[in-house]
């Protein structure tokens, strides 16, 4: 069985995005796949994150990643900061990794803006962390969204770099999973940009805790233009509102996106966003219950990380070790 791994940052409520473009396929990986999954903390505090906040949206993180379907026992469910080997492993990998491969990482130049000078040196390596978590459990799958191809990129790059430094056959090449209609989920109010946990504005994303009123009032006020809707996905091409808004209808209803034209074609837009409306609420609905209840036991809830953390350390460690041992660390 090929082994996948994938994290998600505590740096916010999940959204729909994390769901349809990652959670939602970790959830179906489960049947057959040996499965990792973490909450990844070290990765969120490359920008600031207030302690006490931290410590709850971890908490959070890992329930809503249960409330999803995420099986504690067939799947290892942690937190990151809890194995200390992605530490380790990521340490070598800031010297295997080449600055030119870094500085040509686009999402550290959206994240740190224009005031580069200002982010944090673990903004600029982060993608070596990344590469040190899955490379760690000797993943070779790993299921993601569209916004961490390059990434991964960069994993493989560190792996074979590796490799051919110590003359070694040691990381295998990850196979990145980007998959279905709903790889990229775009903001509610500007399509040309990524459905974000961080965005400022509320409005622009749909939480997983969001009630059924909030989902329905935030899909009827999402930015869409004036025409209905076509009846290809070619003339959805220069329309990426309503693009986002047939993708994400095509994720949530198991169809294509062409399918979804062919029922909406001419129809204008209040029609769909009420149907909408409707399939989201139907999805999220009983995530939002279950995360309430996971969180109702936090100790429950602490128990269990502990659980996966030991099951990740028995995974994790003999692999750094012995790259540790490669590298000439140790007698
Ligand atoms: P993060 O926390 O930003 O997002 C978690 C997962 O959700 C996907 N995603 C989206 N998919 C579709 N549309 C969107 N608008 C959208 N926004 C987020 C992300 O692609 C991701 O799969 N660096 C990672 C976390 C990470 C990781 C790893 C992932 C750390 N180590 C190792 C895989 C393997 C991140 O910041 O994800």
């Amino acid at each position: 069985m090929q082994r996948v791994f994938s994290g998600i940052q505590p740096s916010g409520v999940p959204t729909l995005g994390n769901y349809l473009g990652a959670i939602r396929n970790w959830v179906a990986l489960q049947n057959d796949h040996d499965c990792v999954f973490c909450v990844v903390d070290m990765h969120a505090i490359t920008s600031w994150q207030e302690p006490a906040a931290l410590r709850t949206q971890t908490r959070e993180m890992a329930a809503t990643l249960l409330a999803c379907g995420i099986d504690p026992v067939r799947s290892v469910l942690f937190v990151q900061s809890a194995v200390s080997a992605h530490a380790r492993l990521a340490w070598i990998f800031n010297c295997v990794a080449r600055l030119g491969w870094l500085n040509r990482m686009t999402q550290f130049k959206d994240k740190a803006g224009k005031d580069r000078e200002a982010a944090s040196a673990g903004l600029y390596v982060y993608p070596n962390l990344m590469a040190a978590d899955i490379h760690a459990y000797h993943a070779t799958r790993v299921p993601v969204g569209d916004d961490q191809r390059q990434h991964l990129e960069l994993a493989n790059d560190i792996g074979e770099k590796f490799n051919h430094d110590y003359q070694v056959e040691f990381f295998p090449r990850i196979e990145p999973l980007i998959l279905g209609p709903a790889a990229r989920v775009m903001s509610l109010r500007d399509g040309t940009k990524k459905m974000s946990k961080s965005d400022p504005s509320d409005q622009s994303r749909i939480n997983l805790t969001d009630s059924a009123d909030t989902i329905a009032q935030k899909i009827r006020r999402a930015k869409t233009d004036p025409l209905p809707l076509p009846a290809t996905t070619e003339e959805l091409a220069a329309r990426p509102e309503a693009r986002n808004l047939v993708g994400i209808y095509a994720a949530l209803a198991g169809i294509d996106p062409a399918s979804v034209l062919t029922e909406f074609a001419g129809s204008g837009f209040g029609t769909f966003k009420d149907r909408l409306a409707g399939l989201t609420i139907e999805a999220l609905a009983p995530i939002a219950a279950d995360t309430t209840h996971w969180l109702a036991d936090p100790t429950q809830l602490d128990t269990l990380l502990r659980a996966g953390a030991e099951r990740a350390r028995a995974l994790a460690d003999p692999i750094v070790r012995e790259v540790e041992q490669i590298v000439g660390f140790g007698g």
